[in-house]
């Protein structure tokens, strides 16, 4: 047996791969894309799409893993020699990400550290955000200690490390954030007549916005779906075929995946009910920004309206979400150096070692990217005004991983045939529930689907769309 290192059993695996897959993406990014697309309108396109699409290639991921025993580098072309190169692109991915990750976790960091010290009122104004993130030492300081405790858990090894952190993180987060969602329904302000309660905004999340509806609005909400259920599932970077490699035999694959997604996704829709009705009494729909805006902006002015309690909701928010970060980016170290030690047949500790101070490179130079090496670009997805690490998250989530997740699917479905999963989904004795939808998503729908979002990442329908409209 070559490899050693296994998760202690379903249980253990299923918190680590949710540890994954639940990250910023499920906090920050899903709330601002249910606001955007319509409410539950979007909450029923995302449920139906994990269902299919996110189960698909999240069973495919760990499946292979299980089955070669192989990290991805090595995987495909253990399946066939031929197909090698795809494990190559494969490990890109969280090589790329490992560059930016930690430096969005020490943002997380700080912010924590300002609500622990007691100056979530400084966090709160105007310029806050940006000042810290442009100043030459802080981002640097607190990108190397979360790097410095991502590299402490990897350095320990699956069960003792790995495992054991998400045994303890995991539940504390569920807590943590169960607790800000039923306080955050509580909220009541009013301002003159107008009253604006937590309940009314959980009616702006929940309930479908059907207005304006257009086919190429509803395109566009899919669209938003898809590439939100891969990022969010962890899934085509290598992640889950490191960890479905760490999977025993006699595991039932089956229910472990289907417990993953719905961790996942009650994560992500628990996030939705804690940030739109505190954002919505608070500031309106406008404090709804993407991204970081989102979660170091506005949050902090929400926490400050609450009065003297914000204090305390802050922090419990920001100690959630630097839980969600580290077992995050605990996933992407990890795949890391396991595929590095395979092939410089390097120790554990060795390896993590190297590839931590390499990362700490890397992400030095993307902390740069908001002072020395400051820059502004519009990337072919119709984003304007980016920095680095906006391109370089581009590159890998909407570049690489659609461009991936298609090249998966065609091998799969295509060259090895869906068998070939179904047989490992199955080795442990129980049968595969989801069998034929399986084989139809892996073959048809799901290449078709990871095409479009290409196109539409890279700009090819934008560039389309401009070509109709000279002509
Ligand atoms: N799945 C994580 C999230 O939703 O935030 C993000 C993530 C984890 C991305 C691990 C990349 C990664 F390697």
């Amino acid at each position: 047996m070559k490899k050693k290192s296994k998760f202690s059993g379903s249980f253990g695996f299923v918190l680590a791969a949710a540890g994954s897959a639940v990250g910023v993406g499920n906090i920050w990014r899903f709330p601002y894309l249910a606001a955007k697309d319509g409410g539950g309108l979007f909450l029923i396109v995302y449920l139906a799409l994990v269902l299919t699409f996110g189960f698909t290639l999240l069973t495919t991921d760990v499946a292979i893993g299980r089955r070669t025993h192989e990290h991805a580098l090595r995987a495909f072309g253990a399946m066939k020699k031929k197909w090698a190169f795809l494990g190559v692109l494969t490990f890109l991915v969280p090589a790329i990400i490992m560059t930016y990750y930690t430096v969005i976790g020490g943002w997380v960091s700080k912010y924590f550290v300002t609500y622990l010290t007691g100056q979530g009122g400084a966090a709160a104004e105007d310029g806050y955000f940006t000042s810290f993130i442009t100043a030459p030492v802080a981002p640097v300081v607190f990108m190397l200690i979360f790097l410095a405790v991502t590299a402490f858990v990897v350095y320990q090894g699956v069960e003792k490390g790995i495992e054991r952190f998400s045994r303890i993180v995991m539940p504390a987060l569920f807590v943590l954030i169960i607790g800000i969602a039923v306080f955050s329904l509580t909220l009541k302000v009013s301002d003159g007549d107008a009253v604006r309660t937590g309940l009314q905004g959980l009616q702006v999340y929940l309930v479908p916005n059907l207005e304006g509806l257009t086919p190429g609005r509803f395109l566009g909400i899919l669209v938003d779906a898809m590439s939100q259920i891969f990022f969010s599932l962890s899934v085509s970077m290598g992640i889950m075929i490191t960890y479905g490699s760490y999977v025993k035999k006699d595991v039932n694959l089956g229910q472990s995946l289907s417990r993953i997604e719905f961790f996942d996704t009650f994560v992500a829709l628990l996030a939705g009910m804690m940030i739109i009705p505190a954002v919505y009494v608070f500031s309106g729909m406008e404090g709804m920004s993407a991204g970081p805006g989102l979660m170091f902006i506005s949050m902090p002015k929400v926490f400050q309206a609450m009065g003297p309690v914000g204090a305390f909701i802050g922090l419990a928010f920001f100690l959630m979400v630097i839980f969600a970060t580290l077992t995050s980016s605990v996933s992407i170290l990890e795949t890391l150096v396991a595929n590095c030690m395979d092939i410089f047949h390097v120790d554990r500790k060795k390896m993590c070692l190297a590839i931590t101070l390499i990362s700490a490179a890397a992400a030095v130079v993307i902390c740069l990217g908001y002072n020395v090496l400051y820059f502004e670009v519009d990337l072919p997805s119709g984003a304007v005004n980016q920095q680095l690490l906006d391109v370089v998250d581009y590159i890998s989530n909407s570049v690489l991983m659609p461009f991936i997740s298609l090249l998966t699917c065609l091998f799969v479905g295509w060259v090895m045939k869906p068998k070939w999963i179904v047989e490992e989904m199955e080795v442990s004795g129980h049968s595969f529930g989801r069998k034929k939808i399986y084989t139809v998503m892996i073959r048809y729908i799901t290449p078709l689907m990871m095409l479009i979002l290409f196109f539409q990442s890279t700009g090819v329908f934008r560039f389309l769309k401009s070509l109709f409209a000279k002509a």
